[in-house]
């Protein structure tokens, strides 16, 4: 599923023509007396945008829902007018439902111990996404919507503009299991177990990082993923491809040892 919008323009997530949405999942074409069950995410009222200054006191009111940490207003500032940011809210009637924040940063410039998502092949010029925040409010949770934002912001981060970027990684507290449990089902994998990361309300939690490669982004390999790749490219060789290529360095190896040969039978 793809979505196209502009930085200045609101997308029109549509393909029903039904204007009703019923929560719950619901397949195009169910029909509730005479009307078709439209799924939300297929809800033509659903639009994603890019948030603006305008947004603050909404996205506020949002973040201290949804997260229990204390953003400064700084941040909030910072993630609705800074182009930087990647901030994409998901709006159902023109009221804000979801959004996802994220930003793309230079390896280089890591905390030592993040830069350990990628291999130590991957040098200067190298980038990764990170994901600030990410939340649909609870009423329409389990419909679609984080999905959604998530799915736009891989588009993004894989379209051609954005090939540097190899890694989209997150921080989540380790007893937020429903959030690991949606990155889990959508192919990201635990990269390192960060004890004490969180301070909330003066107590320190523990955290994970969470990482998705794209891009041909991958961690450092061990012995066994050399294994593994040494396996994959044996096993797409070609049987008839490889016993044609020794058949071929027989020959080569056979016509200039053979008059050698044959010289040294003669003369002895
Ligand atoms: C984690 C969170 C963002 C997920 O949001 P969401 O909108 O419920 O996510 P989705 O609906 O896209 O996916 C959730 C599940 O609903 C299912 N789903 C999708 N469409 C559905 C539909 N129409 N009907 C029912 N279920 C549906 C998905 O299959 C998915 O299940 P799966 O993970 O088993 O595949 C949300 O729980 C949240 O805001 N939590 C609080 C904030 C938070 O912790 N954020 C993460 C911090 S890192």
């Amino acid at each position: 599923m793809s979505v196209y919008w502009s930085r200045n323009s609101k997308v029109n997530h549509s393909w029903g023509r039904e204007t009703k949405w019923e929560p719950g999942r619901g397949g195009g074409g169910i029909l509730i007396g005479t009307e078709p069950r439209v799924p939300l995410v297929n809800s033509h009222e659903l639009q994603l945008r890019f948030l603006s200054p305008d947004d603050i006191d909404q996205v506020k009111v949002l973040c201290r829902t949804w997260f229990p940490i204390d953003y400064p207003d700084t941040w909030y500032q910072e993630i609705t007018s800074n182009p930087r940011f990647y901030s994409l809210a998901a709006t159902l009637q023109g009221r804000m439902i979801g959004l996802i924040v994220a930003e793309t940063k230079e390896l280089g410039n890591l905390a030592k111990e993040d830069r350990t998502i990628l291999a130590t092949c991957f040098r200067k010029g190298t980038k990764v996404g990170y994901i600030l925040s990410l939340g649909v409010c609870e009423e329409f949770r389990k419909q679609g919507i984080a999905s959604l934002l998530l799915e736009n912001l891989i588009t993004h981060l894989t379209s051609d503009a954005f090939m540097k970027v190899k890694a989209l990684y997150l921080h989540v507290l380790t007893t937020n299991s429903q959030a690991i449990t949606f990155y889990e089902r959508r192919g990201f994998s635990v990269h390192s177990f960060l004890p004490y990361y969180y301070a909330i309300n003066g107590k320190r939690k523990d955290g994970f990082m969470y990482v998705l490669y794209l891009n041909g982004g991958h961690p450092t390999w061990g012995a066994l993923d050399y294994a593994k790749s040494c396996a994959i490219i044996f096993c797409s060789i070609s049987p008839h491809r490889f016993l044609s290529f020794i058949w071929r360095k027989f020959q080569l190896v056979w016509g200039s040892t053979a008059p050698k040969l044959r010289r040294a039978i003669h003369t002895s």
